[in-house]
């Protein structure tokens, strides 16, 4: 049986790779999935030839009558691909010309260095899109679990020690915000993915007149005036990865992200929190212990991090050394990436169908919530309304919360007598701060846990997100 070669060693080689040296190198195996935006890069390269004369209006004809047969049978699962012929560009390739003959002339003027970049910014800048939707979705549903339960309060921590109380929504706005900077990272990144590198060639460009104007607009490289993006060092863009290391990098900060709110509400779930129901399609049980549910996509979100962090190390470490320009090793930045987006995606989708299926433990939080503890500063609030610097007042209401624990009371329960007895300074109105619904409804600075600020932030936040 006749081994195919890739066409890449036609001419020069005159035997295929070993066996074993096939397989090390291919890339088919993972980065078939560019398939669609190889094939619409080759559409308008072609589009672009024909208009330079380089193919007749037969052969751009029939190459891309070809080109969308071979993407019709690739969606359809009839593709065959082959491994030897390395990777999804060569594959695509050498099918079309054994269709259509016209197709040898495709790969004029260009070379899988510039057009792997080209693929690869044409993916991730869909992947980026996709992602920002998914974010969206998340976002959409912390507002709608604040607003259902826009009236229940919780401690908010530091330390995870028990701080000052703050609305459920409030907590969850936070991460409404984080997930917001992570969208504009996205976007900014995306300015820099939507940038067209074909044309660069190999290395160097062509001598050949190609219209690279032209194959901006069509692949829709144009920022917001419309004005084509394109690369302006044919060495730079044959070699950047700059763009994937970005989006690693946003999507590790989203990672981040992701896994402080699943920790959250592991936490939450627990047994000595009980602030949260998940339900039971959301968690698992135990393959032992009957009576366990546990909060596993919240667990896997936390845990799946990990491999984002590496995924970002790798494609560092893989550029560190590289001398200009095109080197194999970039062959390497496809997986990592592809697992980033892969891993940020599904988290992302997966932490918002957790959490609209959650049901508030609005007992357990009103219970933990009205710790009078909690309300200690604003006692020390109420010393310097009357005048005490605020030092000095720390040290008073310290006094004041040892000797509720000295007498065994909780704080709202001193008597004015024992107020007095550590500091003439308390009035008989002393003990009003304790009103927890008065107390919320005073923190009404921007961006406070405040009764009416949060109704403020959670409608901001329903209008900007519909
Ligand atoms: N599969 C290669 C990659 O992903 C495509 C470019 C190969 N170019 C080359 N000259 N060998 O990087």
């Amino acid at each position: 049986m006749k081994k195919i070669s890739p066409v890449s060693r036609s001419g020069r080689f005159t035997h295929g790779p070993g066996a074993d040296v096939a397989r090390f190198t291919e890339s088919v195996s993972f980065d078939w999935r560019l398939w669609r935006h190889d094939i619409l890069g080759s559409l308008a390269h072609a589009a672009m030839l024909r208009k330079i004369g380089v193919l007749y209006r037969a052969e751009h004809g029939a190459i891309a009558r070809g080109l969308k047969a071979i993407a019709r049978d690739i969606e359809q699962g009839r593709f065959k691909w082959r491994p030897e012929l390395e990777d999804v560009h060569m594959n695509i390739e050498a099918e079309l010309t054994k269709r259509v003959p016209a197709g040898a002339k495709l790969h004029t003027a260009r070379s899988r260095n510039d057009q792997v970049a080209l693929d690869v910014r044409l993916w991730l800048r869909d992947e980026i899109v996709l992602l920002l939707g998914d974010i969206a979705g998340l976002q959409r549903a912390l507002v709608s679990l604040g607003e259902k339960n826009a009236d229940v309060l919780i401690p908010g921590y530091t330390h995870l020690q028990r701080a000052q109380p703050v609305y459920l929504a409030h907590h969850l706005l936070a991460y409404v915000e984080m997930l917001e900077r992570d969208c504009e990272r996205l976007w900014d990144c995306y300015s820099r993915v939507n940038i067209c590198p074909l044309g660069s060639g190999a290395i160097a460009g062509s001598t050949l007149p190609l219209d690279r104007v032209l194959v901006a607009k069509l692949l829709g490289f144009v920022d917001i005036s419309g004005k084509p993006q394109l690369t302006q060092n044919s060495m730079d863009a044959v070699s950047d990865r700059d763009f994937a290391v970005e989006f690693c990098a946003a999507g590790a900060l989203l990672a981040v992200h992701l896994s402080r709110l699943a920790e959250d509400t592991i936490l939450w779930a627990s047994a000595e929190f009980n602030f949260i129901k998940i339900a039971d399609a959301y968690t698992t049980g135990s393959s032992l212990m009957p009576q366990k549910k546990n909060p596993d996509i919240a667990e896997l979100a936390r845990g799946k991090t990990g491999r984002v962090f590496g995924n970002l190390m790798s494609l560092l470490t893989l550029l560190k050394g590289l001398p200009m320009t095109y080197n194999r090793d970039l062959q390497e930045d496809k997986e990592r990436l592809f697992d980033t987006a892969d891993t940020v995606r599904a988290s992302t989708r997966l932490m918002a169908a957790m959490l609209q299926n959650i049901k508030i433990n609005r007992a357990a939080c009103a219970a933990a919530a009205s710790d009078p503890a909690l309300l200690a500063t604003d006692l020390a609030d109420y010393l310097v309304k009357k005048g005490m610097p605020f030092r000095r007042a720390h040290h008073v209401v310290g006094a004041v919360v040892a000797l509720a624990e000295k007498t065994g009371k909780p704080l709202n329960k001193l008597s004015f007598a024992e107020l007095q007895a550590v500091d003439k300074t308390f009035g008989r109105d002393a003990l009003g701060v304790f009103n927890l619904k008065t107390a919320m409804a005073k923190r009404n600075l921007t961006g406070a846990p405040g009764t009416k600020e949060v109704a403020k932030q959670l409608a901001r936040w329903r209008k900007q997100l519909s």
